[in-house]
């Protein structure tokens, strides 16, 4: 069972654009192809992850360390929050709105009545440029000055000593209220200002986030009395839902965030670490300046180098990220494209392909699968099944015996293995476990053909796939199968698997037959006495 699961978010690493980029007017973008072949890119340790394995980039070496996926975004948007929504399993069905013509009167006329101060400016301005226009205007009448981005932000500055910082917040928290629904913008955020003519930000900026409409992965976790850890802006994203606050870590920068990472490590929690490293995106990405994210990638891939032989035998480790920022086009917007998806861990299987996945949201089901937590209403489709390395550790009690947790997890393999049973003919489905000595489970399906005689069953399959990654030493193999259907009841093995299993294994070799909660062990030699083996050709 894993533990710790550290989900680190790089901010905009997109991996090139999604079949509907264009729809977003960002067809052709790239965000790693614009970057990777900058003299100061140099990553050597995201490369071993398997990096350049991921469908459609291209340069992967050799086997990857990790198991690796494209992921697509199933949300229609493409911004912060509703990328990370996503990441935890919640799907969007709208992007969050934007104002590029500022916002509606009837909803500025509200906002000025509620809280008793006119507005000022109402349209997309940059945030210094704005307190240096519209300052002095705002510290004469009292009046807050309202702009937008291309961001889905409501954003409103005051100078403090004309609107104290607190009176500024209550306007704020004013906002939030209003913006809800078909106006509910990622964040409401307060900008506060000092000094003379043309001023300084003050260090009082402040974030009022959308509350996610829905339960995520957070939720699920904190319900079943697990750890959520955050780094970043992380808790922001989720307007604290499902997030203790004790369990905030606010960052200055990437460095900082890698810093507060590298020490979570060290402590002893149950659940997940989710991390966000926003300059990849806030400092390279809109700025355009690829060599900045070039460099950015280079050092978090030094950090990761010291970072990875410190996990635990127990610790995963995702690297994904939200949406695209590709710092060599015109736009210095986010773009649409597909982000990439790292795993690695000492129960991760290396090299293993998850190809394309179609949405982010199979990650928050995977974190919730890989710590044992229910889905619950949470988007997505696990692929921990797929990507765990099946070692169940010490398989013997001290008297010889299988110990029943090994039994158990054995006969679950089994179980899990017979979902990909491939029975178009018979539609009889059966999975096999095959345990080693060492602890490793090989599984194996029935794999049926159209010329029917080529059929193979499952448990010739998981021998097959043992026996030719040379292991030979066998512990015990459970089989569960039945006619198609949940309610898989029990499946003999045949005479020909019961051949190839007594070429191998002893007489009182156990056999495990039934379903998870419901089976029985038999010695080899009741189901095949006077077996013919390799002895009596001696
Ligand atoms: N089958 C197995 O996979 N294992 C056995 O030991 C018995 C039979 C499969 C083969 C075929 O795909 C289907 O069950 C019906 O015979």
């Amino acid at each position: 069972m894993i533990k710790r699961i550290f989900l680190i978010v790089l901010d905009s690493f997109g991996v090139g654009a999604a079949p509907d980029a264009a729809a977003f007017g960002d067809e052709g973008s790239d965000t790693l192809g614009a970057v990777r072949n900058h003299p100061e890119f140099d990553c050597p340790n995201l490369a071993r992850l398997g990096l350049f394995h991921i469908d459609g980039v291209c340069g992967g070496q050799g086997q990857a360390a990790g198991a690796y996926a494209r992921m697509r975004e199933a949300s229609k948007g493409k911004d912060t929050t509703i990328g990370h929504w996503e990441i935890a399993g919640l799907v969007s069905d709208d992007p969050l709105p934007t104002y590029p013509d500022g916002f509606p009167d009837d909803l500025i006329a509200e906002f000025e009545r509620l809280t008793g101060h006119p507005v000022l400016c109402n349209k997309p301005y940059s945030g210094t440029e704005v307190i240096r226009d519209y300052g002095p205007e705002a510290c004469r009448t009292g009046a807050l000055i309202v702009y937008t981005s291309a961001d889905s932000v409501f954003q409103i500055a005051a100078h403090e000593d004309v609107v104290p910082v607190d009176e500024l917040y209550r306007c704020c928290e004013i906002a939030r209220k209003l913006l809800v629904g078909k106006h509910g913008v990622g964040r409401v955020i307060a900008r506060p200002f000092e000094g003379e003519w043309p001023y300084v930000r003050t260090a009082r900026r402040h974030d009022f986030s959308l509350v996610p409409p829905a339960d995520t992965m957070l939720d699920r976790l904190s319900a079943a009395g697990l750890d959520v850890v955050t780094v970043g802006k992380i808790y922001d994203i989720f307007a604290g839902k499902g997030i203790p606050v004790s369990e905030c870590r606010r960052t200055e920068n990437n460095d900082h965030g890698m810093e507060l990472t590298a020490g979570l490590v060290d402590r002893d929690f149950r659940g997940l670490c989710f991390i966000n490293l926003v300059d990849f995106d806030s400092a390279y990405g809109h700025r355009n300046d690829a060599a900045g994210y070039a460099r950015a990638l280079t050092a978090f891939d030094r950090w990761l180098g010291s970072f990875l032989p410190r996990l635990g035998e127990d610790d995963v480790l995702m690297i994904t990220a939200d949406h695209g920022c590709d710092p060599s086009t015109p736009s210095t917007d986010h773009s649409r494209e597909y982000t990439p998806l790292l795993v690695f861990g000492k129960q991760i299987k290396p090299g293993y392909d998850l190809g394309t996945r179609s949405s982010f949201a199979d990650i928050s089901a995977t974190v919730l699968d890989a710590l044992g937590v229910a889905q619950g209403t949470t988007a997505g489709k696990s692929f921990w099944r797929d990507i765990r390395v099946q070692d169940v550790g010490p398989v013997y009690t001290l008297s010889g015996k299988l110990l029943k947790r090994v039994e158990k997890a054995l006969v679950q393999a089994a179980a899990d293995a017979r979902e990909k049973a491939y029975t178009p003919y018979s539609h009889f489905k059966v999975g096999a476990a095959l345990l080693t000595k060492s602890g490793k489970i090989y599984t194996g399906c029935n794999i049926e053909n159209a010329s029917y005689t080529p059929t193979v069953c499952a448990e010739r399959t998981a021998v097959f796939k043992a026996v030719s990654e040379g292991d030979t030493d066998f512990a015990a193999i459970a089989v569960v199968g039945g006619p198609e259907g949940p309610a898989a009841d029990f499946c003999a093995p045949c005479g020909v698997c019961r051949q190839v299993l007594a070429e191998f294994c002893p007489a009182h070799f156990p056999v495990l037959l039934g379903k998870p909660g419901a089976y029985s062990v038999h010695p080899l030699s009741d189901l095949l006495p006077f077996a013919f083996t390799p002895k009596d050709l001696l």
